[in-house]
């Protein structure tokens, strides 16, 4: 099969039938440890990560499959100034399915473009983020129990962040699904997502620079981290990082039975406070994220 580089690349059929496959790898983990037996996933890696990369690797194992990987850019060839289409080349002949992460967005569709095998986008940029998607889609789906009917607020760097970027495009597909979205004005949500992807596709959201007046309408909290490494100025960064720090207090508002996620790594925008509420989903979010790297490679390796 092809690549999945943008969320969008996935029908939602399939998107269905990977979440069915994850919970079934989670009721009978057992019945998949051999499934990628012999396969090897390369990780190539240009930006650090450690949970995603981590994730992808971890997936693969519990496939029964191997791991080839590359987790500086320092280390690798591009150093020396080879690029994108050839390394994946290379890497093409050595390995069945590519996961790339980079920080020029659009580096994995250039990669898919030039690979043998599939290749999986595993963050580009400020871009896209469709793995981390389907993590968060099994987390509203365990949490929630429906993907549709829901009020998310999407709180912090809404203009950098790329797991929103990506949940916006998925979450188009379902019905009845409203955005509130909540950042300092300076980290709106880019113009381009709320044109042509909330607005095309008729979905109804809401901006605001006020979390504790947002709170008691939400099913959903997504909670990001500002990205410090998007930033040109230092001095917008550390004016910014803190706008919106989730404490037991802010949540006294909220719904009992509202799901918060993080797709982490967390800075400061969740108190570790917050942890112990039950509500509190994001470490749940990671598991899920393993599980439905596992049904994707699955997919892509055309793994029954
Ligand atoms: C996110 C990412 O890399 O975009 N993290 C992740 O993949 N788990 C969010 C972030 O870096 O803040």
């Amino acid at each position: 099969m092809k690549s999945v580089i943008d969320i969008r690349d996935l029908s939602t059929q399939d998107i269905e039938k990977l979440l069915a496959t994850a919970l079934d790898i989670i009721a009978d983990p057992g019945k998949y440890a051999q499934k990628c037996r012999g396969k090897k996933l390369a990780t190539l890696f240009f930006e650090p990560s450690t949970r995603t990369r981590l994730s992808f690797e971890a997936a693969m194992y519990e496939l029964g499959g191997n791991v080839l990987g590359v987790s500086e850019a320092q280390s690798s060839s591009a150093s020396k100034g080879e690029s994108v289409a050839d390394t994946v080349r290379v890497v093409s002949c050595y390995a069945d399915i590519i996961a790339m992460r980079h920080p020029k967005e659009g580096a994995p569709l250039v990669a898919a473009m030039n690979a043998s095998v599939p290749v999986i986008n595993a963050g580009d940029g400020g871009h896209n983020h469709p793995t981390q998607t389907l993590a968060d889609l099994l987390t509203i789906w365990r949490e929630k129990g429906r993907l549709d009917d829901l009020v998310i607020g999407l709180c912090g760097d809404l203009k950098f962040g790329r797991t929103v970027h990506s949940l916006i495009a998925a979450m188009s597909r379902y019905s009845n699904v409203k955005f509130v979205l909540i950042s300092p004005e300076e980290l709106r949500l880019p113009g381009y997502i709320c044109k042509d992807v909330m607005e095309k596709n008729g979905m109804v959201y809401e901006e605001t620079t006020d979390l504790v007046d947002a709170m008691p309408a939400l099913d959903v909290l997504y909670m990001t981290r500002v990205q410090k490494e998007r930033f040109f100025n230092e001095a917008d960064y550390v004016r910014l990082k803190d706008s919106y720090i989730l404490t037991p207090e802010k949540l006294k508002n909220a719904r009992n039975d509202m799901c918060i996620m993080h797709p982490l790594p967390r800075v400061n925008e969740i108190s570790v406070a917050v942890d112990k509420d039950p509500r509190a989903a994001y470490f749940r979010q990671v598991l899920n994220g393993k599980y439905m790297r596992m049904a994707l490679i699955m997919k892509l390796l055309g793994v029954n």
